[in-house]
């Protein structure tokens, strides 16, 4: 069989890439992995048993230990889960570990048409040979504004300075870590989303992978 279609969509938090990877599959009738919820998963199972998201053994003890039910757990959402996510995101060996399932969803996924992968390293380290690779960003402060909403609207009391603060240092952790850290691959297109919305967000990206894939 020859090879499936892999679509790689990278980008900092609330730039809109989880949104555009979920549109983007739906279109194509591909599979879609989240790639960030892997890492939250690893750091609410860290946090449930009192460990420290920082240090690599109980990181690493639960990244081995991983318990897929943990993806569908409401508590990977809370700011909590995202601050401790970067963090076990940063250890070598955790990522290591999480490797093979991301590139065996990306070889081989549900429902056997394709594949779209959202993250940090999908373009550079995950999928490098990905058909069609995107980039996807907008100013912190753009992005804040979206989160603090998001927020809003489930009753998070949080202000939107708080929120800002958490995007930049997430931010920092995510681009300055020497573990993969998060950049555009030179092969991938840029679409920076500060000033268009989620509709016209979603046509770029669509347009963009429509031509990488001819179809
Ligand atoms: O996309 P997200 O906010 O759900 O990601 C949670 C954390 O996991 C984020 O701080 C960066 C990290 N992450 C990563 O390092 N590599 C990925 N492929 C996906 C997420």
């Amino acid at each position: 069989m020859s090879k499936l279609p892999v679509i790689a969509i990278d980008g900092p938090a609330a730039s809109g890439k989880g949104t555009i990877a979920r549109r983007v599959a739906a279109a194509f009738g591909f599979a879609h992995l989240d790639t960030g919820t892997l890492y939250r998963a690893v750091a609410l199972a860290v946090l449930r048993k009192g460990g420290d998201p920082s240090n690599p053994a109980d990181a690493d003890a639960a990244v081995r230990a991983l318990d897929l039910s943990l993806l569908e757990d409401p508590a990977l959402r809370a700011q909590t889960t995202s601050v401790a996510a970067s963090k076990v995101a940063a250890i070598q060996s955790v990522r290591d570990e999480l490797l093979a399932f991301q590139r065996g969803f990306a070889a081989h996924p549900p429902g056997g048409r394709g594949a779209v992968l959202d993250g940090r390293d999908i373009g550079t380290v995950i999928c490098p040979n990905a058909d069609a690779k995107l980039f996807v960003t907008a100013t912190p402060e753009v992005r804040a504004h979206r989160r603090f909403l998001e927020h809003k609207a489930n009753g998070t009391l949080i202000t939107e300075a708080e929120v800002l603060a958490d995007i930049r240092s997430r931010d920092a952790r995510d681009s300055g870590r020497e573990a993969a850290p998060l950049k555009q691959a030179t092969d991938a297109h840029l679409l920076d989303t500060t000033h268009l919305d989620i509709e016209a967000a979603t046509e770029r990206a669509l347009s963009i992978v429509r031509a990488a894939l001819r179809t």
